[in-house]
């Protein structure tokens, strides 16, 4: 597979003159990555494809290291002196930012609600254990929420002579800095799709955790002037995840982007410019169901894709079913491969 070049500096930075000076960006992966066509998983009409992002990152890979290209620099630049986040016991967004903060001379900490522990989740909380971020075990959305402020001030310093709350970062790091991550994939998959790599997909697939993917694809797609439809997988019942939320959060970035540049001029996304789909939830947040737990397996015989049964399962699920059911017409789907364990 031939790579598209990509310069160094990010596509954003390409359209947009002074961006670069207005929010800074800090490499972390290597762009792009890859596309290719994805037979044997979830055949049907539809011609399935993937785009793998496991790969982007070196000390944590996955969705969340697009994110932190632009979190982490933000930080940085608002001299915070650590991060402050929410999530999930097994959350792959906390261990990443922990990570990268640490490895950026950031602290982190965590606020983490339950889920059902399994073999997966007692790791990730071993390996959350060794990233050096501080977790508070907040069990449950209202008492995270009730905690964030004291959790802001208790996690803050003095620095340059003036005391610095923590930097507050939402969940799976959907704030419109970090959904810019996203926004440059949706302008690297336009660059994929005019260098001839890609056929312009119909759809692009994925889970939807916290929304912040969702939303930059959309709005990433929308500036590229491509055609494609982001239809988003909903993982998760804590949240509110429908289209005007996630619709919300991309008109929320273009917002920064127009504050910050001053010329851009994508019209707003309107609700029915994303597709969300729940049936393939189960019975909530991190409860693998049957079909999920199949395809992991499926998967790891054949050599495709590394699955796990919270979020990319259930969203190769959910493809595998509305091909078959010919829901997805019969061009060209591009599944989001948004898990990258190290
Ligand atoms: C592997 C994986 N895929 C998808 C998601 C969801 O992405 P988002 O939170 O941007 O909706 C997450 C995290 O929430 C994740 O860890």
């Amino acid at each position: 597979m031939t790579d598209v070049p990509l310069k160094a500096v990010p596509l954003l930075y390409e359209r947009y003159a002074f961006l670069d000076e207005a929010v800074p960006y800090l490499p972390l992966g290597t762009r792009p990555t890859p596309v290719a066509p994805l037979p044997g998983l979830a055949d049907g009409p539809a011609d399935v494809w993937i785009k793998d992002e496991s790969g982007y990152g070196d000390i944590a890979g996955g969705n969340k290291v697009r994110k932190l290209e632009w979190i982490i620099p933000d930080a940085l630049a608002r001299r915070s002196p650590a991060i402050l986040t929410f999530g999930a016991l097994g959350t792959n967004h906390g261990l990443a930012t922990a990570r990268y903060a640490r490895a950026h001379g950031l602290g982190c900490a965590l606020a983490l609600v339950d889920q059902p522990i399994d073999d997966h989740v007692r790791l990730q909380l071993e390996r959350l254990e060794a990233s050096g971020a501080v977790v508070h075990r907040t069990r449950t959305v209202a008492r995270t929420y009730a905690a964030a402020p004291w959790l802001m001030m208790r996690h803050g310093a003095f620095r340059e002579g003036r005391f610095r709350p923590a930097y507050l970062l939402p969940t799976g790091g959907s704030s419109p800095v970090g959904v810019l991550g996203y926004v440059e994939a949706g302008l690297e998959i336009a660059t994929q799709v005019s260098a001839g790599l890609l056929p312009e997909p119909s759809y692009v697939v994925l889970p939807v955790g916290s929304g912040g993917t969702a939303a930059g694809l959309a709005l990433g797609l929308r500036f590229a002037g491509l055609r494609t439809r982001v239809l988003g997988i909903v993982v998760n019942d804590q949240l509110t995840l429908d289209a005007k939320t996630i619709v919300g959060l991309a008109n929320k970035t273009a917002r920064l982007l127009r504050k910050r540049t001053g010329n851009f001029t994508i019209a707003g996304l309107q609700p029915e410019d994303v597709t969300l789909r729940r049936d393939w939830l189960g019975p909530g947040y991190g409860h693998p169901t049957p079909a999920a737990e199949q395809l992991v397996r499926t998967s790891a015989a054949a050599d495709g894709p590394v699955l796990e049964p919270v979020y990319t399962a259930k969203a190769l699920a959910a493809l595998k079913d509305l091909n078959t059911r010919r829901e997805l017409g019969n061009g060209t789907v591009l599944y989001l491969h948004t898990y990258g364990p190290r």
